[in-house]
């Protein structure tokens, strides 16, 4: 069996000192924004995104080290959607991977603007990647583009979290639970799996089973982060705790109850595991990843 978290230290241990080396401090006032946008993207985090990207472009025989740009770029807009997602004007928290907000560490304004900075970064370097082929460029920066953006993305998902009520009609409200989360954090998860696809030119059945593997770990994703939010350690999550039921969150936990939304994450899981099984060992990683999205304490 795959020891996924031994697994996930090892490749951290190799992609944080390249993700570091994107951020050069410039002279001059400016650098306090640079500031910033280093803090936030390397406080901690678990880099699931840059280690799907890499894993999945992996089974078509491209190098991790050939994944790394992508995987960067991916993690700078991620670490954007936290930093904006921290703020007082939308979920007003403290503290994020057991340390100080962006905003508490530096200041609202500067926050702000590292979010920004760190939006424009992440399309700048992924377009200079130049030894990645222009044509697969182009399609990595429409994809980045489209599951960050407001028609069908993150920032979209992110409105539902702010504003979406319930209609007071089951139905109608699971939709919205469904849209909301698959948009707020499965679209960049969903992104991460389909530009390994893209890096590795994979064949259209296999590009669709990895699509699918990845909407899946992407609902059940968001799942296990309101769980933890329930009922997590907050020492372990780095996160101030029990923020979705005090800001009336409209979440799978909030609407099911725990229990049946555990029992829905581990659905999704197996039938994620199962979307692999074209891929043989290979695939070892991508399969223990999908259970420790459900089982992490943090
Ligand atoms: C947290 O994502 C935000 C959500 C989309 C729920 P992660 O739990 O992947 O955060 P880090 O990068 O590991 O801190
Ligand atoms: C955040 O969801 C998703 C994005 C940042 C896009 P949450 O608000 O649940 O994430 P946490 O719990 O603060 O990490
Ligand atoms: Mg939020
Ligand atoms: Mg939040
Ligand atoms: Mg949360």
């Amino acid at each position: 069996m795959t020891d996924i978290v031994a697994v996930l230290k090892q490749f951290c241990a190799e992609f944080n000192p390249y993700l570091q080396s994107c951020f050069p401090l410039p002279q001059g006032a400016e650098r306090r924004v640079v500031e910033a946008m280093s803090y936030s993207v390397m406080n901690g985090g678990k880099r699931l995104r840059a280690f799907l990207v890499c894993n999945t472009a992996g089974l078509f025989n491209v190098t991790t080290k050939d994944s790394f740009p992508v995987a960067a770029s991916l993690e700078m807009m991620h670490a954007y959607s936290l930093i904006h997602d921290d703020l007082p004007a939308m979920d007003n928290d403290d503290l994020r991977r057991g340390k100080p907000t962006c905003h508490k560490q530096f200041d609202e304004a500067t926050a702000i603007l590292a979010g920004d900075g760190l939006q424009a970064y992440a399309f700048e370097f992924l377009a200079n990647a130049l030894e990645i082929r222009p044509e697969i460029r182009l399609t990595l920066l429409q994809l980045l583009a489209s599951a960050s953006g407001a028609f069908g993305g993150m920032v979209a998902g992110q409105t539902l979290d702010l504003y979406a009520e319930s209609t007071g009609n089951q139905k109608e409200d699971e939709d919205i639970i469904a849209r909301l989360e698959e948009m707020k954090t499965g679209r960049l998860l969903r992104y991460a799996v389909e530009a390994g696809t893209v890096l590795g030119q994979a064949p259209l059945e296999q590009r669709q089973h990895l699509i699918s593997y990845s909407r899946k770990i992407g609902q059940a994703f968001q799942i296990a982060d309101d769980i933890l939010d329930r009922e997590g350690d907050q020492k372990l999550v780095g996160k101030t705790l029990h923020k979705d039921d005090a800001q009336k969150k409209f979440t799978y936990v909030s609407y099911y109850g725990i229990e049946p939304a555990r029992q829905l994450a581990q659905k999704l899981i197996a039938e994620a595991i199962d979307e692999l099984k074209m891929f043989d060992s290979k695939a070892d990683n991508l399969r223990a990843l999908a259970q420790y999205i459900i089982n992490r304490n943090y």
